[in-house]
């Protein structure tokens, strides 16, 4: 093992047991060039806290060209709410194109999600984390069995650029969904309205639904494929290979 992952897991083993703000302000002070993905949901949280330390926070949003009206809007609310911009990234239109024309508009339903999510979340992400040193995600453990051991600091060695090194931060890991709703509503941060229509995870619209009592959060999403393989890609390292 080479220093750097030395102190890496060192790192991560001290910071386990820290609170997602003093991760956040960790990560702060470790990366001047670090971005929060925030994906229109309660990750939201994520924008809250690291305002508090660094109030020109990058923030960026893979805009799939497939969300849901509301979480357009609420995205709107978020840039007004914060007064900050938000980067909003669009997708390779050529790409889009080319899937749509030759596949339709739903061919995820048939094949599986994974070219759609390439061509309009991960591609995009790929080259948003060309430009950045260190990401920060709203991924927690209790989302999902693909994220029941995550660190809230790792290696991200999916998106890094060749011969370079990215950081990928996972402050809220440790914090179970109920905690981050107390802390959303203990700091009466606007949230997305389809939260109050039965909706609990939320990605894009054809591939989201709402969960009843006592369903996982995430059998609302890619609700035709197995619990074990819902990693769109953004976080695919979540699943060995
Ligand atoms: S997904 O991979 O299944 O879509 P999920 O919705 O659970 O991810 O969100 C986990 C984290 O991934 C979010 O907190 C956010 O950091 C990032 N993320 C997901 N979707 C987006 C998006 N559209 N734009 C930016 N970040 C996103
Ligand atoms: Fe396409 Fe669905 Fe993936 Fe969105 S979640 S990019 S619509 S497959």
């Amino acid at each position: 093992m080479n220093d750097s992952l030395i102190s890496l897991v060192d790192i991560e083993q001290k910071l386990q047991t820290e609170s997602p703000q003093k991760i956040i302000k960790y990560a702060l002070s470790q990366f001047e060039n670090i971005a929060i993905s925030f994906s229109g949901a309660e990750d939201v949280a994520l924008i809250e806290m690291a305002r508090n330390y660094r109030p020109d926070i990058q923030v960026f949003c893979l805009d799939t060209g497939r969300l849901h009206p509301e979480t357009y809007k609420y995205i709107e609310k978020v840039r007004k709410h914060y007064k900050m911009s938000i980067q909003v990234i669009s997708p390779d239109g050529e790409a889009v194109r080319k899937l749509v024309t030759e596949k339709g508009l739903f061919s995820f339903y048939e094949d599986d999600h994974k070219e759609c999510c390439g061509i309009r979340k991960i591609e995009p992400l790929r080259k948003k984390l060309s430009e950045v040193d260190a990401w920060i995600t709203g991924q927690r453990k209790d989302q999902s069995p693909t994220r029941a051991e995550i660190p809230v600091i790792q290696n991200d060695t999916l998106f890094a650029r060749p011969n370079s090194t990215l950081t990928k931060f996972n402050p809220l890991a440790n914090w179970t969904s109920q905690e981050v709703w107390g802390y959303i509503r203990m700091c009466e941060i606007p949230y997305n309205e389809l939260h109050d229509k039965g909706f609990i995870s939320i990605g894009c619209e054809p591939c989201t639904r709402p969960v009843g009592p006592n369903q996982h959060e995430r059998e609302g999403r890619w609700w035709w494929e197995e619990a074990t393989k819902k990693e769109c890609g953004l976080h695919s390292g979540n699943i060995p290979s």
